[in-house]
This record gives structure tokens, sequence and C-alpha cells, in this order.
């Protein structure tokens, strides 16, 4: 079958986006989600989608909402999941989809960072079950990292690959399956870093980012990292690094600076101060930004 039948469990911030674009790519999308508030604003959250990206609405029609897992997993080859991020919940849900899926099913998973080996605990054939860890907005971002378990489950991963690459996103193989696989392990270094400097009255927080985004950031959307240093000589990144490499932070536990704030309720844009103090409109504008920047990017590369 072409465009094989798809569930996608949870229809939140992540699982109304994956479901968009399974359905834009021609695949029929049951989404089952418990809370009938959750389906409800369904339609109208894939209806601004189609608006964003000046699509049209036929991606609608191939979506449906069920209260009930059964009935969203009937005869579909492919199961994403995107529940809450708590393990005992993941591992209730796959054991559920082995009894209710045929053998040949992939089972998915959206998590963030728990390992795919604890959610595939209570599943008897674990080849059937993946990470694939898709980036928020997923309909906009096209990174999707698939994790193995060894070679347990690389069929089922190059299967879901092939399907993910088909439906517009740009898959990539973790060859192990390592707390945070590799884009938040790469991002979370990068904040490590930032935090200790601001906690080390090196900058402020606000400088960080200026120096994030209008410095080497500005070129990382074309240029990778090690891409850079093969372009620049790895003798150079080798003397860089010489100095450097004994001068970073290494704390190996969430930096005290970040744990104070935390305690403190000061939780970001939510609260009005993070690393950063934010009034409404100054955060509704960062969202604004990066909604226009993601757009635009998604719409160049519709037309590459
Ligand atoms: N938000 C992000 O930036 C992001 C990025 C990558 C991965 N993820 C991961 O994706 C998953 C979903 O995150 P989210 O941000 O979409 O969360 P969310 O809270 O927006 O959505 C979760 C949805 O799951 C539903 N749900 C609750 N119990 C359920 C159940 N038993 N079965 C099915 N659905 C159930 C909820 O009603 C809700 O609609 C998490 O594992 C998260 O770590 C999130």
């Amino acid at each position: 079958m072409a465009h094989p039948a798809i569930a996608v469990i949870g229809a939140g911030l992540m699982g109304h986006g994956i479901a968009y674009r399974l359905a834009a790519a021609g695949h029929e999308v049951r989404v089952h989600d418990p809370d009938p508030g959750a389906r409800q604003a369904l339609a109208a959250k894939i209806g601004d989608i189609c608006d964003l990206l000046g699509t049209s609405r036929a991606a609608l029609e191939r979506i449906s909402g069920h209260d009930d897992l059964a009935s969203a997993v009937a005869g579909v080859e492919v199961v994403i999941e995107a529940a809450p991020e708590r393990l005992e919940l993941k591992q209730s849900i796959f054991a559920e989809l082995e009894r209710l899926t045929a053998t040949g099913t992939i089972l998915a998973s959206n998590t963030s960072a728990l390992p795919i080996a604890r959610i595939a605990e209570k599943v008897g054939d674990r080849s059937r079950v993946v990470g694939t860890h898709f980036w928020n907005p997923p309909h906009l971002v096209p990174l999707v990292e698939v994790v193995l378990m060894g070679e347990a489950n690389r069929a089922s991963a190059e299967k879901a690959s092939a399907l993910l690459l088909r439906a517009g996103w740009h898959p990539v193989t973790v060859n192990r399956d390592i707390p945070g696989f590799i884009g938040n392990r790469l991002q979370h270094a990068l904040k490590r870093e930032a935090i200790a400097l601001v906690a080390a009255g090196v900058c402020d927080a606000e400088t960080i980012d200026d120096v994030v985004k209008l410095g080497f950031g500005a070129r990382l959307a074309v240029l990778g990292p090690l891409e850079q240093s093969d372009l620049v000589g790895l003798n150079l990144t080798k003397s860089i690094h010489d100095t450097l490499m004994p001068d970073l932070d290494v704390t190996a536990v969430t930096h005290p600076y970040l744990q104070d704030l935390v305690a403190r309720g000061d939780l970001g844009m939510k609260t009005g101060q993070g690393f950063r103090s934010w009034m409404p409109d100054q955060a509704e504008a960062v969202r604004q930004r990066l909604r226009e920047f993601l757009v635009s990017q998604a719409r160049s590369r519709r037309q590459d």
C-alpha cells in the first residue's frame, strides 16, 4: 500500500503536527486521545496549520479523532505515540498496542528523553518498537531521530525512516539508545556552558543569546559544526580545543544557577522571569518571530 493507515496516540502539541504532516502526505491518520477537549480541538488546530502553510484543507479529511485506542489502531501499519512523557504511561500504552495490532505493525515513540528499551519493557516483541524523536513543531521542523536498540529493531527503524522520508521529514539514525539521543545532547551541552558563563558573571543571558544568534548561530542552519571544522581545517579546531577543553564547564549535575531559578518559580516566559525578564508582548514577539522563520524555511524547502 502506497500510503498505509497510521495511528497517532496523543493529540497534543506534537501529536497534531505529526498527524497533519502524515495526512498532507496522503496517509489516513487516526488520532487517539482520551481527552475530549483535545479531540475536539484537533480539526481547528489542523486547519490553522493548513492556513499557516497556505496548503489546501484536504489533509483534514484524512484525519479522524478516536476516544478508543482499539478503534484508532485497528488495521494500521504504523503507530506513533505522542502521549505525555511518563514512563509507566508509555509502558502501558505500548503493552496495549502490542495486544491490539498485527505483528508487523511498527510501534514508534516520540519520547524526548526516555530510553526506548525502557518504554518497550512490557512488549514481548521488541523488534517492533522504535524511537522516532520529532522536533517541535513537527509540521515545520524536518528532522526526526530514529532510534535503534542495537540490531533488535533495525528492520522496523528502516521501514519507519522510509515512511518518514516519503512524508517530507529528514530521518537520521541514532545507532544507540542513549539519553537525549543526538540533538538534545548537543543542545544541552551548549546550554550547560551558557548557564555556567552567566553564573560566573562573564556575561548576561541576553548577551549569550546575541552571541549565538548573531555569531555562529547565523550559519548553523546551513553549516553543521563538524562541516565547519572541516571547512576551516582540523588543525585549527585542534589548536582551539587544546586551549579551551580544560576550561569548559563540566558540572555533572543540573547547574545550581538553574536549580535556584526553578526553586524561586522563575520559569521563563510563562512567569515573566527566567534567565531573562519577559513582558507578555515581548514573549509574543519571540513566538511570532520563530513561527515566521520556521514557516518561511518550510515554504522554501517545498519550493526546492
Ligand atoms: N513539546 C515538545 O517540544 C516535544 C518535542 C519532542 C518530543 N516531545 C515528546 O512528545 C510527547 C508528547 O508531548 P507533547 O508536548 O505533545 O505533550 P502534550 O501534553 O501537548 O500532549 C499530550 C497529549 O496526550 C494526551 N494523553 C494523555 N494520556 C493519554 C493516553 N493514555 N493515551 C493517549 N493520549 C494521552 C493528552 O490528552 C494530550 O492531548 C512527549 O513524550 C514529549 O516528551 C515533545
